[in-house]
């Protein structure tokens, strides 16, 4: 069976990373379960890979027991699809019988579950998804990813300052690329700047040459771009083929067009692109050194923000677990959850109490080489920012 081969292969890494020669499971210790549900394939499989990998490299770091229980990660691919999602985590749920569902690569994802969270009164621990709305579906869903709407605001504020007058857009057209177009625009235009061409891209297998050409007609100082993880390189190869950045019109956006893992591919069409991010692979703390020493070792592959989030939404599930005394009861877990505060290597998080969303730093960084390699080089921080997309009550 699928999820049993993808357990049996974890614990085998596992064994082999601690110098063990088998992986024995251990028999009559209780477990806790955790329903990971991600997209393993499709067009967003590279953000579930990253956090697969992360929560592979958290429990090789940290072990796999907490508070005398045994943690086990029941994988299901749901390719992004909401339907499977459903489905998914009706199995975990009823089945499986898992005492926490996590992940969820998309908005649509993260929202088919969420009845399913309050039906059965267990956290939902929202890794990827990134619409403000999610966490307000649910009063069992935590969010340790990110909201567009604290990246799209600080990046319009610092587009309208910073002598960018005119800016042509193009977002995907659904949730989250929704949230990315209005709060820039709220702020940007605040800021006196104009939108000279709006234009929304499916999700699905985009071609973005067509659009390319009728941005680069409106003649914009700079695009925005909102793409979901994994969709950048081939933004980016389309936008150097159709020559705009021999036109002098730069990239911005959240930081989700400039993620790390793909970043390097991207060749020098990506230099000076300034993109607002909870996290680079290059943020200075020894933390993040560590991790991304770690992460490469284990699968060659850089980390990008998603990696981040899928190892955060971990190690919060872990002292969630360490405050419960590792009761299951999804009321404590979730009453541990709020408030809690640590050292992430993206930087200082925490998950704010009233909201259950991720409270952080959001970085402005630019791309620029460094020993020969392509990162974000972070150069302004605004510290602990709280979703700005939350509806008032
Ligand atoms: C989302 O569907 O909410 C989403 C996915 C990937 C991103 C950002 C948001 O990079």
């Amino acid at each position: 069976m699928f999820v049993r081969s993808k357990m049996l292969s974890w614990a085998a890494t596992a064994a082999a990373v601690a110098g063990l020669s088998a992986a024995v499971p251990a028999q009559a210790q209780e477990t806790v379960k955790i329903g990971l549900i991600l997209p393993m394939t499709g067009g967003q499989a590279s953000t579930g890979k990253q956090i697969e990998n992360a929560i592979k490299l958290y429990m090789q770091q940290n072990g796999d027991t907490v508070a005398g229980k045994k943690i086990e990660i029941l994988l299901k691919d749901d390719g992004a699809v909401p339907d499977k999602t459903k489905t998914a985590a009706q199995e975990l749920i009823v089945n499986d019988k898992v005492n926490f569902i996590a992940g969820f690569g998309v908005t649509p994802a993260a929202l088919a579950a969420a009845p399913l969270a309050t039906q059965a009164k267990i956290p939902e621990v929202v890794m990827a998804a990134g619409t403000s709305i999610i966490t307000e579906r649910s009063p069992y869903i935590v969010r340790t990813s990110f909201t567009l709407a604290q990246s799209a605001t600080i990046i319009g504020d610092w587009a309208a300052k910073n002598g960018i007058k005119k800016v042509a857009t193009l977002t995907s057209d659904y949730a989250p690329g929704n949230d990315a177009l209005n709060f820039f625009k709220q702020n940007f235009t605040a800021g006196g700047g104009e939108i000279v061409e709006e234009v929304k891209v499916p999700l699905a297998n985009p071609d973005f040459a067509p659009f390319l050409q009728r941005m680069k007609d409106s003649k914009p100082d700079a695009v925005y771009v909102f793409v979901p993880a994994g969709q950048g390189g081939n933004f980016m190869k389309q936008y150097a083929e159709r020559g705009l950045d021999k036109a002098g019109i730069k990239v911005i956006g959240p930081g989700d067009v400039m993620d790390d893992d793909l970043l390097n591919n991207m060749g020098d069409a990506a230099l000076g692109a300034v993109t607002a991010h909870l996290y680079s692979a290059a943020h200075p703390s020894q933390m993040n050194k560590d991790f991304v020493a770690a992460y490469k070792k284990a699968f060659n592959s850089r980390p990008g923000f998603m990696a981040v989030s899928g190892y955060d939404g971990i190690h919060l599930i872990y002292e969630a677990l360490k405050k419960t005394g590792g009761s299951t009861d999804g009321d404590k877990l979730i009453a541990a959850m709020k408030g809690m505060k640590w050292e992430s290597p993206r930087g200082p998080i925490s998950i704010d109490p009233d909201t259950r969303d991720i409270v952080q730093n959001i970085y402005i960084r630019k791309v620029e080489k460094v020993d020969g390699e392509l990162y974000n080089v972070e150069f302004a921080t605004f510290e602990a920012v709280k979703d700005p997309g939350k509806t008032k009550k």
